[in-house]
Formats: C-alpha cells, sequence, structure tokens
C-alpha cells in the first residue's frame, strides 16, 4: 500500500477509536484490577485493541502486534514489520474522565519505528510523523521548542505501578525542575511526548515505559528535531520496558547516575 494512504488509513482508525473513548458511558462500572500498583484496565481497553488489532492488520498483513492489553508474550518486534500500539494511554485519566488519555499507534520496521501516530479525540489533536518526513499535528509541521532547560517546562511520569520508583522518580524531578521553570504531569506518556515535539514543553522522563507508551510518540519527537533517549544519552529500544527521555535539542541531560544507582527506600 501506498505510504501516504497507509498513514491517513491509520489516522482514520485511531479517530474511530477516539470516538468510542468520547462516548464511554459507566466506565466506573468496566475498569478491572491487573497486576502491579494502581493498574487498571477498562472494557474500553480491551475493545479499542481489538478493533486496532483486526484493522491494523488488515492495512499490513503478516506484521506482528503488540498492544498493552496482550503483554509481551513472545512477540518479536526486531524483524519486518510490527504494530506497537497503546489502545488507550492514560487509562487512570479515562477512568476519572480527567479527558487527557489518548491512542498511540506506531509501525516499526525491524525494530524501530517509521510511523507514529497518536490521536488525543478530547482536544481533536492528532499528532503523526514518518521516518524522514516531519512530525505534524493536524496536517502542520510541529518543531520542537529553541528554549534551554533554564526557560524549559518540565514533564515526568511517575512510573506508578513500580512502587520502588516513585520516590527515584520525584528526584530525577527535582534535579531537572529546580534548573528549569516549572513542571506538568498529565497522566498519558504519549501525550508527554507528543507536547516535547510541538514545542509545548521541552524535556520529558519516565523511569520505567513499555515500548506501547512511547514508539509512536518517540518517532514523533525526533521527526520534531527533539532527541529520545534513556536517562544518559543511549539509544532507546521498542522490546522491552526502559527508562526514557525526550527533550528540545536546547536542553541538555542532567547527571542523575547518583539517584538511579541508589538503594531508596
Ligand atoms: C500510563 C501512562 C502514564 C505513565 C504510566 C503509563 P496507561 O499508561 O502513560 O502517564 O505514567 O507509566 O503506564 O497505563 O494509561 O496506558
Ligand atoms: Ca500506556
Ligand atoms: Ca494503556
Amino acid at each position: 500500500m501506498q505510504e501516504e494512504h497507509l498513514l491517513q488509513e491509520i489516522i482514520a482508525i485511531a479517530k474511530d477509536c477516539g470516538s468510542i473513548l468520547l462516548s464511554a458511558s459507566d466506565i466506573e462500572r468496566k475498569i478491572h484490577q491487573k497486576a502491579g500498583r494502581g493498574n487498571f484496565v477498562t472494557d474500553y481497553d480491551s475493545r479499542v485493541q481489538a478493533i486496532l488489532k483486526s484493522r491494523l492488520l488488515e492495512l499490513v498483513p503478516g506484521a506482528a502486534f503488540l498492544g498493552e492489553e496482550d503483554q509481551m508474550d513472545g512477540t518479536d518486534v526486531s524483524k519486518g514489520y510490527a504494530f506497537i500500539v497503546d489502545p488507550i494511554d492514560g487509562t487512570a485519566n479515562f477512568t476519572r474522565n480527567y479527558h487527557a488519555s489518548c491512542i498511540s499507534i506506531a509501525l516499526a520496521q525491524d525494530g524501530r519505528p517509521v510511523l507514529g501516530v497518536v490521536h488525543n479525540p478530547y482536544l481533536e489533536e492528532t499528532f503523526h510523523a514518518r521516518k524522514g518526513k516531519g512530525a505534524y499535528l493536524n496536517g502542520q509541521q510541529i518543531h520542537a521548542s529553541d528554549r534551554t532547560l533554564a526557560e524549559g517546562l518540565i514533564l515526568f511520569g511517575t512510573a506508578p505501578y513500580d512502587e520502588k520508583l516513585i520516590r527515584k522518580s520525584f528526584e530525577v524531578a527535582y534535579r531537572y525542575v529546580s534548573r528549569a521553570e516549572d513542571l506538568r504531569r498529565s497522566g498519558s506518556a504519549a501525550i508527554d511526548l507528543c507536547m516535547v515535539a510541538s514545542g509545548r514543553a521541552e524535556f520529558f522522563f519516565e523511569l520505567a515505559l513499555s515500548p506501547w507508551d512511547y514508539a509512536a510518540g518517540a518517532l514523533i519527537v525526533e521527526e520534531a528535531g527533539g532527541f529520545v533517549s534513556d536517562l544518559q544519552g543511549g539509544a532507546l529500544t521498542y522490546d522491552h520496558s526502559q527508562a526514557v527521555t525526550a527533550r528540545a535539542p536546547g536542553v541538555e541531560l542532567v547527571d542523575v547516575s547518583d539517584v538511579l544507582e541508589n538503594d531508596m527506600p
């Protein structure tokens, strides 16, 4: 299928799934607990993922499919085409009607994202990028900001499902925020990445994210002229959970190795 056509089809699927989130009712009665602290899934996550799986695999038959609600049970995303999707990123927000959640879809080729779509139905914002073709918000090209860390807005995720990481997360956040302008916490890593890509914020980190949280957003940041890496500047991979940062090009990483090495209570 022609690349532009594929992109438009994937955007259309993301928007259809977004409509499901907007018309969701009775969410409180459709919440189920998953493994880990404060980790929930709703009937909507499962329903959206099932739709994504069947419609995306129709577009690229034979592609591998890694979605949060199937977990990583041996899906190999390192060879050929693979979809890496989060049906609802920001499920906790979704269950509270907080209106900051999105659908995140990446298409990877040989282990690297080549196409990413993040659709936030509440703001009708659709971010997309294709490898080497730039990043866009609702069809308009976007760029990471040219601000420095001192002028920067910091975003972070608290790695909420792993209690041991929460304190470290706040310590790392302090290292950045004390050198920057201020801080926000949205509850959706994919949206946060798109905020860095669109120049609305300068730095994002989370100490543990899964590929479905960042695969699409990471490509969107890179195509917008920003950088993604782990906390020490190492390249991201898309086959296991890891720490993730995203930054505007004028923002340097701060040394937090002592925080990462320390075994905090
Ligand atoms: C979560 C969100 C949140 C981040 C968590 C993620 P989910 O994804 O992206 O911002 O802090 O680490 O797991 O569970 O809502 O898909
Ligand atoms: Ca997620
Ligand atoms: Ca999710």
